[in-house]
């Protein structure tokens, strides 16, 4: 659990750390994710469309509907006390028109989210997002590896490796900084250019697969703790192996109850008296009174 005695985070408090303290961002899906994420002291809790991979078993993030990141960021805000709740807008909630961007932000906001992260920094995306932010609402950038591109990107893979592509994300960067983003996440771009984007712009950037120079990381909460392990990309660092931990618990739970070792009588309810018992089972019967709790 977060602690009800420290400020709770919010967009222009993330804009400020830029330069005075590296933010640590992770995401989170449910309430007990949330939870520990914020009890653990993280800065910002993504609410992130990567739960179509992770939480739903899709194989990208296309699939997610503005409904399931709805549900889940509700979940997502019942847990949080401190951090800052960023709902990440999927897939087609911002790409068929202006209106339509703002109402589904909106939709995060009545949710409990305080702001909403965008993918995408072309000049019609540009557009979308000042009109979100016109409708008072925060909003982080994303550029890079975009997974919501990841057709017109031809796979998950490294961005901004030639000097034409890098120049193109960091006029993006530029742009996204002027159109008024809090902060904007650089995904699996190579150290070099996010190290140069960092020092270009005023806002803080948040790397995954972007090198140790960006203002702040964010990672998965399935792939830092070892729970999901359909595809791990380089970038990633576990820190547990919680499935493996997860799956053995079960494993002996099963045996238990195969072998009959649960539940025992210290996790099992009696009925008051001897005498109880007996009249349930009749006098002819030699009911064994079990210790009582
Ligand atoms: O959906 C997500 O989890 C993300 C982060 C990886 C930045 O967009």
């Amino acid at each position: 659990m977060g602690n009800p005695a420290k400020k709770r985070v919010t967009a222009p408090a993330v804009r400020a750390m830029k330069g005075a303290q590296r933010i640590g961002m992770i995401t989170a899906y449910d309430f007990p994710s949330a939870k520990i994420a914020d009890g653990a002291g993280s800065d910002i809790i993504l609410v992130g469309d990567s739960l179509g991979m992770v939480v739903l078993g899709y194989p990208d993030t296309l699939s997610v509907t503005v409904d399931d990141m709805i549900h889940h960021t509700r979940a997502v805000v019942r847990g949080v006390t401190n951090a800052l709740v960023v709902g990440d807008m999927p897939y087609l909630s911002y790409h068929v028109s202006v209106e339509e961007s703002v109402r589904n932000a909106g939709r995060f906001i009545q949710a409990g989210a305080q702001a909403v992260k965008i993918e995408g920094g072309k000049p019609t995306r540009i557009r979308t997002i000042e009109a979100i932010l016109d409708a008072e609402i925060p909003v982080m950038g994303h550029i890079g590896l975009t997974p919501q591109s990841v057709n017109t990107l031809g796979g998950f893979k490294l961005q901004g490796k030639n000097v034409d592509d890098a120049r193109r994300l960091i006029d993006e960067a530029i742009a996204i900084e002027q159109a008024g983003c809090f902060s904007l996440v650089l995904e699996c771009v190579p150290t070099e250019l996010a190290q140069l984007i960092t020092e270009k712009i005023s806002i803080p950037t948040i790397g995954i697969g972007a090198g140790l120079h960006c203002d702040g990381q964010v990672l998965v909460f399935h792939d830092l703790l070892g729970l999901y392990d359909a595809h791990t990309p380089k970038f990633v660092r576990r820190y547990a192996t919680i499935g493996a931990e997860m799956k053995s618990a079960i494993e002996t739970y099963l045996s238990d109850v195969r072998e009959g070792r649960f539940p025992n009588d210290a996790e099992s309810f009696h009925m008051g008296t001897t005498e109880d018992v007996k009249r349930l089972y009749g006098d002819a019967v030699v009911v064994p009174m079990p210790r009582a709790n």
